[in-house]
Protein backbone atom coordinates (compact mmCIF):
# COMPACT_ATOMS: atom_id res chain seq x y z
CA UNK A 1 0.00 0.00 0.00
CA UNK A 2 1.73 3.57 -0.59
CA UNK A 3 0.85 6.69 0.95
CA UNK A 4 1.35 9.54 -0.87
CA UNK A 5 1.56 13.33 0.35
CA UNK A 6 -1.48 14.81 -1.94
CA UNK A 7 -3.82 11.29 0.32
CA UNK A 8 -4.82 13.57 3.07
CA UNK A 9 -7.92 15.35 2.57
CA UNK A 10 -8.32 16.97 6.26
CA UNK A 11 -8.55 20.73 6.54
CA UNK A 12 -5.40 22.91 7.04
CA UNK A 13 -3.78 23.28 10.48
CA UNK A 14 -0.63 25.42 11.59
CA UNK A 15 1.16 24.00 14.68
CA UNK A 16 4.01 24.83 15.83
CA UNK A 17 6.16 25.32 19.47
CA UNK A 18 8.52 27.37 21.28
CA UNK A 19 10.40 25.98 23.82
CA UNK A 20 10.59 27.49 27.68
CA UNK A 21 14.23 27.45 27.60
CA UNK A 22 15.20 30.85 28.37
CA UNK A 23 14.82 34.64 26.89
CA UNK A 24 13.19 34.74 23.73
CA UNK A 25 15.36 36.73 21.14
CA UNK A 26 15.16 38.55 17.76
CA UNK A 27 15.43 34.66 15.66
CA UNK A 28 12.89 33.20 17.17
CA UNK A 29 10.69 36.32 16.67
CA UNK A 30 11.83 36.72 13.19
CA UNK A 31 11.62 33.01 12.25
CA UNK A 32 8.80 31.85 14.03
CA UNK A 33 6.51 33.92 16.33
CA UNK A 34 5.71 36.86 13.63
CA UNK A 35 4.84 34.18 10.91
CA UNK A 36 2.49 32.62 13.63
CA UNK A 37 1.10 36.01 14.15
CA UNK A 38 0.33 36.40 10.43
CA UNK A 39 -0.81 33.13 9.95
CA UNK A 40 -3.98 33.38 12.70
CA UNK A 41 -6.15 35.17 10.69
CA UNK A 42 -5.90 33.09 7.62
CA UNK A 43 -5.30 29.59 9.49
CA UNK A 44 -6.57 27.31 12.47
CA UNK A 45 -3.55 27.84 14.54
CA UNK A 46 -2.02 26.42 17.88
CA UNK A 47 0.73 27.39 19.48
CA UNK A 48 2.13 25.76 22.10
CA UNK A 49 5.02 26.42 24.76
CA UNK A 50 6.70 22.94 24.91
CA UNK A 51 7.94 22.22 28.27
CA UNK A 52 8.21 18.24 27.82
CA UNK A 53 10.80 19.10 25.02
CA UNK A 54 12.65 21.73 27.64
CA UNK A 55 13.11 19.08 29.97
CA UNK A 56 15.43 17.13 27.68
CA UNK A 57 18.25 19.11 29.22
CA UNK A 58 18.22 20.01 32.76
CA UNK A 59 15.58 22.43 33.95
CA UNK A 60 14.74 24.03 37.51
CA UNK A 61 11.09 22.96 38.51
CA UNK A 62 10.68 26.35 40.53
CA UNK A 63 11.86 28.10 37.24
CA UNK A 64 9.98 25.67 34.58
CA UNK A 65 6.76 27.09 35.27
CA UNK A 66 7.89 30.68 35.28
CA UNK A 67 9.90 30.13 31.81
CA UNK A 68 6.57 28.71 30.84
CA UNK A 69 4.29 31.57 31.32
CA UNK A 70 6.85 33.98 29.91
CA UNK A 71 6.83 32.29 26.64
CA UNK A 72 3.13 32.06 26.54
CA UNK A 73 3.36 36.06 27.68
CA UNK A 74 5.69 36.18 24.76
CA UNK A 75 3.23 34.83 22.16
CA UNK A 76 0.71 37.35 23.56
CA UNK A 77 3.17 40.69 23.48
CA UNK A 78 3.66 39.35 19.63
CA UNK A 79 0.15 39.51 18.73
CA UNK A 80 -1.68 36.29 19.17
CA UNK A 81 -5.16 36.68 19.83
CA UNK A 82 -6.43 33.87 22.49
CA UNK A 83 -9.78 33.93 20.71
CA UNK A 84 -7.87 33.50 17.23
CA UNK A 85 -5.21 30.89 18.41
CA UNK A 86 -4.92 28.01 20.63
CA UNK A 87 -2.48 28.72 22.96
CA UNK A 88 -1.19 26.23 25.29
CA UNK A 89 1.51 24.42 27.22
CA UNK A 90 2.71 21.12 25.67
CA UNK A 91 2.85 19.23 29.34
CA UNK A 92 -1.16 19.73 29.62
CA UNK A 93 -2.33 18.34 26.86
CA UNK A 94 -0.76 14.36 27.70
CA UNK A 95 -2.43 12.72 23.81
CA UNK A 96 1.61 14.29 22.79
CA UNK A 97 3.42 11.66 24.89
CA UNK A 98 0.88 8.93 24.15
CA UNK A 99 0.99 9.20 20.13
CA UNK A 100 5.25 9.50 20.86
CA UNK A 101 5.64 6.28 22.37
CA UNK A 102 3.52 5.15 19.31
CA UNK A 103 5.84 6.66 16.99
CA UNK A 104 8.69 5.90 18.90
CA UNK A 105 8.21 2.08 17.15
CA UNK A 106 7.90 3.65 14.13
CA UNK A 107 10.60 5.16 13.84
CA UNK A 108 13.90 4.00 13.34
CA UNK A 109 17.03 4.51 15.08
CA UNK A 110 19.37 5.39 12.02
CA UNK A 111 16.53 7.90 11.30
CA UNK A 112 17.50 9.51 14.69
CA UNK A 113 21.15 8.88 14.82
CA UNK A 114 20.93 11.48 11.43
CA UNK A 115 19.78 14.30 13.56
CA UNK A 116 22.12 17.17 13.62
CA UNK A 117 20.79 18.90 16.43
CA UNK A 118 21.48 15.62 18.95
CA UNK A 119 24.89 15.80 17.87
CA UNK A 120 25.15 19.58 18.36
CA UNK A 121 23.62 19.47 21.63
CA UNK A 122 24.63 15.79 23.36
CA UNK A 123 27.99 16.74 22.60
CA UNK A 124 31.47 14.48 22.41
CA UNK A 125 29.73 12.79 25.41
CA UNK A 126 26.83 10.88 23.38
CA UNK A 127 26.54 7.89 26.57
CA UNK A 128 25.25 11.10 29.17
CA UNK A 129 22.79 12.62 26.94
CA UNK A 130 19.41 11.68 27.59
CA UNK A 131 17.58 9.27 26.38
CA UNK A 132 14.47 12.20 25.69
CA UNK A 133 17.30 14.31 23.84
CA UNK A 134 17.59 11.69 21.63
CA UNK A 135 13.83 10.96 21.12
CA UNK A 136 13.26 14.90 21.11
CA UNK A 137 12.12 15.11 17.66
CA UNK A 138 9.99 11.71 17.54
CA UNK A 139 7.89 13.82 19.98
CA UNK A 140 8.12 16.70 18.07
CA UNK A 141 6.43 14.86 15.26
CA UNK A 142 3.84 13.71 17.64
CA UNK A 143 3.13 16.83 18.81
CA UNK A 144 2.57 18.03 15.34
CA UNK A 145 0.42 15.13 13.79
CA UNK A 146 -1.80 14.65 17.38
CA UNK A 147 -3.49 17.71 15.72
CA UNK A 148 -3.18 16.74 11.88
CA UNK A 149 -1.72 19.81 11.06
CA UNK A 150 -0.57 20.37 7.68
CA UNK A 151 1.55 23.35 8.20
CA UNK A 152 4.12 24.43 10.57
CA UNK A 153 6.13 27.84 10.86
CA UNK A 154 9.61 27.31 12.29
CA UNK A 155 13.22 28.34 11.39
CA UNK A 156 15.43 26.92 8.61
CA UNK A 157 17.30 25.27 11.97
CA UNK A 158 13.79 22.99 12.57
CA UNK A 159 13.86 21.64 8.59
CA UNK A 160 15.26 17.89 9.71
CA UNK A 161 12.71 17.71 12.36
CA UNK A 162 9.75 18.53 9.94
CA UNK A 163 11.47 15.69 7.35
CA UNK A 164 11.45 13.14 10.17
CA UNK A 165 7.58 14.43 11.30
CA UNK A 166 6.83 13.47 7.43
CA UNK A 167 8.81 9.99 7.20
CA UNK A 168 6.96 9.08 10.53
CA UNK A 169 3.76 10.11 9.22
CA UNK A 170 4.20 8.39 5.98
CA UNK A 171 5.50 4.93 7.35
CA UNK A 172 2.73 5.02 9.99
CA UNK A 173 0.12 5.23 7.20
CA UNK A 174 1.78 2.99 5.03
CA UNK A 175 2.25 0.12 7.58
CA UNK A 176 -1.16 0.81 9.15
CA UNK A 177 -2.79 0.11 5.85
CA UNK A 178 -4.60 3.45 6.45
CA UNK A 179 -3.37 6.21 3.67
CA UNK A 180 -3.98 9.20 4.41
CA UNK A 181 -4.84 9.32 7.91
CA UNK A 182 -1.77 11.56 8.90
CA UNK A 183 -1.05 14.22 6.80
CA UNK A 184 2.46 15.02 5.14
CA UNK A 185 3.39 18.52 7.62
CA UNK A 186 4.51 21.12 5.30
CA UNK A 187 7.44 23.51 6.98
CA UNK A 188 6.69 27.05 6.01
CA UNK A 189 10.53 28.18 6.31
CA UNK A 190 10.98 30.46 3.41
CA UNK A 191 11.13 34.37 3.73
CA UNK A 192 13.06 36.84 5.48
CA UNK A 193 14.63 36.20 8.79
CA UNK A 194 14.01 32.16 8.70
CA UNK A 195 18.10 32.36 9.45
CA UNK A 196 19.03 34.82 12.10
CA UNK A 197 23.07 34.99 12.76
CA UNK A 198 24.66 35.90 16.10
CA UNK A 199 25.85 39.53 15.94
CA UNK A 200 29.21 37.99 17.20
CA UNK A 201 29.57 35.82 14.47
CA UNK A 202 28.24 35.41 11.76
CA UNK A 203 28.27 31.84 10.64
CA UNK A 204 26.93 30.94 13.66
CA UNK A 205 22.89 31.24 14.14
CA UNK A 206 21.90 33.36 17.16
CA UNK A 207 20.97 31.05 19.84
CA UNK A 208 19.40 31.56 23.59
CA UNK A 209 22.22 28.88 24.81
CA UNK A 210 25.28 31.31 23.33
CA UNK A 211 27.05 32.37 26.46
CA UNK A 212 27.32 35.49 25.15
CA UNK A 213 24.44 37.96 25.78
CA UNK A 214 25.94 40.59 22.98
CA UNK A 215 25.35 37.70 20.21
CA UNK A 216 21.36 38.23 20.31
CA UNK A 217 18.80 40.65 21.13
CA UNK A 218 17.05 39.48 23.48
CA UNK A 219 12.97 40.42 23.55
CA UNK A 220 13.28 41.90 27.09
CA UNK A 221 16.14 44.16 26.20
CA UNK A 222 15.58 47.80 26.79
CA UNK A 223 16.19 50.06 23.94
CA UNK A 224 19.50 51.25 24.88
CA UNK A 225 20.77 47.43 25.31
CA UNK A 226 19.53 46.60 22.16
CA UNK A 227 21.23 50.12 20.91
CA UNK A 228 24.48 48.78 22.61
CA UNK A 229 24.57 45.48 20.96
CA UNK A 230 24.18 46.44 17.69
CA UNK A 231 27.08 48.85 18.02
CA UNK A 232 28.89 46.03 19.37
CA UNK A 233 28.28 44.25 16.88
CA UNK A 234 30.70 42.61 15.15
CA UNK A 235 31.36 44.19 11.08
CA UNK A 236 33.79 44.48 9.02
CA UNK A 237 36.18 48.13 7.88
CA UNK A 238 34.54 47.56 4.19
CA UNK A 239 31.37 50.29 3.06
CA UNK A 240 28.05 48.20 2.20
CA UNK A 241 28.32 47.09 -1.45
CA UNK A 242 25.67 47.42 -4.09
CA UNK A 243 24.53 44.20 -4.37
CA UNK A 244 24.20 40.92 -2.29
CA UNK A 245 26.38 39.09 -4.13
CA UNK A 246 29.12 41.15 -2.88
CA UNK A 247 28.14 39.92 0.77
CA UNK A 248 29.15 36.74 0.14
CA UNK A 249 31.82 36.51 1.98
CA UNK A 250 31.36 39.06 4.48
CA UNK A 251 28.55 36.72 6.67
CA UNK A 252 28.43 39.42 9.59
CA UNK A 253 27.39 42.31 7.07
CA UNK A 254 24.64 39.90 5.49
CA UNK A 255 23.45 39.20 8.52
CA UNK A 256 22.60 42.90 9.51
CA UNK A 257 21.44 43.66 5.72
CA UNK A 258 18.96 40.30 6.06
CA UNK A 259 17.93 42.10 9.97
CA UNK A 260 17.11 45.02 8.78
CA UNK A 261 15.12 44.10 5.54
CA UNK A 262 13.11 40.82 7.82
CA UNK A 263 12.04 44.14 9.84
CA UNK A 264 11.42 46.73 7.47
CA UNK A 265 9.51 44.36 5.10
CA UNK A 266 11.59 44.47 1.90
CA UNK A 267 13.90 43.05 0.27
CA UNK A 268 17.45 42.81 1.24
CA UNK A 269 19.01 44.17 -2.12
CA UNK A 270 16.15 47.68 -1.32
CA UNK A 271 18.54 48.07 1.68
CA UNK A 272 21.88 47.78 -0.43
CA UNK A 273 19.71 50.56 -2.83
CA UNK A 274 19.64 52.57 0.17
CA UNK A 275 22.96 52.06 2.14
CA UNK A 276 25.04 50.58 -0.70
CA UNK A 277 28.44 52.46 -0.26
CA UNK A 278 27.79 53.60 3.06
CA UNK A 279 29.77 52.40 5.91
CA UNK A 280 28.41 50.85 9.06
CA UNK A 281 28.94 54.19 11.03
CA UNK A 282 25.91 55.36 9.01
CA UNK A 283 24.21 51.69 8.61
CA UNK A 284 23.96 50.77 12.58
CA UNK A 285 22.16 53.28 14.01
CA UNK A 286 19.53 53.50 10.96
CA UNK A 287 19.33 49.52 11.96
CA UNK A 288 19.28 50.29 15.82
CA UNK A 289 16.49 52.64 15.57
CA UNK A 290 14.55 50.27 13.68
CA UNK A 291 14.74 47.14 16.06
CA UNK A 292 14.18 49.44 18.73
CA UNK A 293 11.30 50.61 17.22
CA UNK A 294 9.98 47.20 16.21
CA UNK A 295 10.54 45.21 19.18
CA UNK A 296 9.57 48.19 22.03
CA UNK A 297 6.00 47.70 21.82
CA UNK A 298 6.25 44.18 22.05
CA UNK A 299 8.77 44.47 24.85
CA UNK A 300 5.94 47.12 26.52
CA UNK A 301 2.79 44.28 26.46
CA UNK A 302 5.34 41.65 27.28
CA UNK A 303 6.09 43.22 31.20
CA UNK A 304 2.01 43.78 30.96
CA UNK A 305 1.28 40.89 30.61
CA UNK A 306 4.13 38.91 32.91
CA UNK A 307 2.42 41.76 35.54
CA UNK A 308 -0.42 39.19 35.37
CA UNK A 309 0.11 35.91 35.50
CA UNK A 310 -3.34 34.85 36.52
CA UNK A 311 -4.74 36.16 32.80
CA UNK A 312 -1.82 34.23 31.27
CA UNK A 313 -2.67 31.21 33.07
CA UNK A 314 -6.19 31.89 31.98
CA UNK A 315 -5.39 31.61 28.43
CA UNK A 316 -3.19 28.64 29.38
CA UNK A 317 -6.30 26.69 30.35
CA UNK A 318 -8.51 27.41 27.82
CA UNK A 319 -5.98 26.72 25.22
CA UNK A 320 -4.99 23.75 27.71
CA UNK A 321 -9.14 22.85 27.17
CA UNK A 322 -9.25 23.32 23.50
CA UNK A 323 -6.18 21.43 22.56
CA UNK A 324 -6.83 18.16 23.81
CA UNK A 325 -10.39 18.16 22.40
CA UNK A 326 -8.40 18.14 18.94
CA UNK A 327 -6.68 15.54 20.37
CA UNK A 328 -8.39 13.11 21.99
CA UNK A 329 -10.69 11.62 18.76
CA UNK A 330 -7.30 11.31 16.56
CA UNK A 331 -6.06 9.48 19.54
CA UNK A 332 -8.73 7.03 19.75
CA UNK A 333 -7.97 6.28 16.02
CA UNK A 334 -4.88 6.18 16.00
CA UNK A 335 -5.10 3.58 18.84
CA UNK A 336 -8.57 1.58 17.37
CA UNK A 337 -5.94 1.76 13.83
CA UNK A 338 -2.73 -0.40 15.57
CA UNK A 339 -5.46 -2.70 17.28
CA UNK A 340 -5.19 -1.99 20.90
CA UNK A 341 -7.64 -3.09 23.19
CA UNK A 342 -11.06 -1.56 23.88
CA UNK A 343 -13.97 -3.04 25.82
CA UNK A 344 -16.64 -3.99 22.97
P1 LIG B 1 13.09 26.69 19.78
O1 LIG B 1 12.41 26.97 21.07
O2 LIG B 1 14.54 26.39 19.81
O3 LIG B 1 12.92 27.90 18.79
C1 LIG B 1 11.64 28.45 18.54
C2 LIG B 1 11.53 28.88 17.10
O4 LIG B 1 12.51 29.88 16.79
C3 LIG B 1 13.20 29.52 15.61
N1 LIG B 1 14.58 30.04 15.69
C4 LIG B 1 15.15 30.84 14.77
N2 LIG B 1 14.70 31.35 13.61
C5 LIG B 1 15.54 32.15 12.91
N3 LIG B 1 16.80 32.46 13.30
C6 LIG B 1 17.30 31.95 14.46
N4 LIG B 1 18.54 32.26 14.84
C7 LIG B 1 16.47 31.10 15.25
N5 LIG B 1 16.64 30.45 16.42
C8 LIG B 1 15.48 29.80 16.67
C9 LIG B 1 13.17 28.00 15.59
O5 LIG B 1 13.38 27.49 14.29
C10 LIG B 1 11.78 27.73 16.11
O6 LIG B 1 10.83 27.82 15.06
N6 LIG B 1 12.12 22.05 18.20
C11 LIG B 1 11.52 23.38 18.31
C12 LIG B 1 10.32 23.40 19.21
C13 LIG B 1 9.22 22.44 18.83
C14 LIG B 1 8.42 22.52 17.67
C15 LIG B 1 7.51 21.43 17.77
C16 LIG B 1 8.38 23.37 16.57
C17 LIG B 1 8.81 21.38 19.55
N7 LIG B 1 7.75 20.76 18.90
C18 LIG B 1 6.55 21.18 16.77
C19 LIG B 1 7.43 23.13 15.58
C20 LIG B 1 6.53 22.03 15.70
C21 LIG B 1 12.60 24.30 18.90
O7 LIG B 1 13.62 23.87 19.31
O8 LIG B 1 12.27 25.55 19.01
Amino acid sequence: MTDTANSYTGPERVFSGVQPTGNLHLGNYLGALRKFVLLQDSHDCIFSVVDLHAITMPQEPGALKENTRQIAAAFLAAGLDPDKAIIFAQSSSPAHMELCWYFNCVARMGWLERMTQFKEKAGKDKERASVGLFDYPVLQAADILVYKATHVPVGEDQKQHLELSRDIAEKFNREYDAPGFFPQPEPLIKGPGARIMSLKDGTKKMSKSDPSDLSRINLTDDADTMARKIKKAKTDPEPLPASMNELSDRPEARNLVGIYAALNGCEDQDVLNEYGGQGFGAFKPALSELVVESLAPITNRFNEWLADPAAIDAVLEKGGERARAIAAPVISDVRDIMGFWKKG
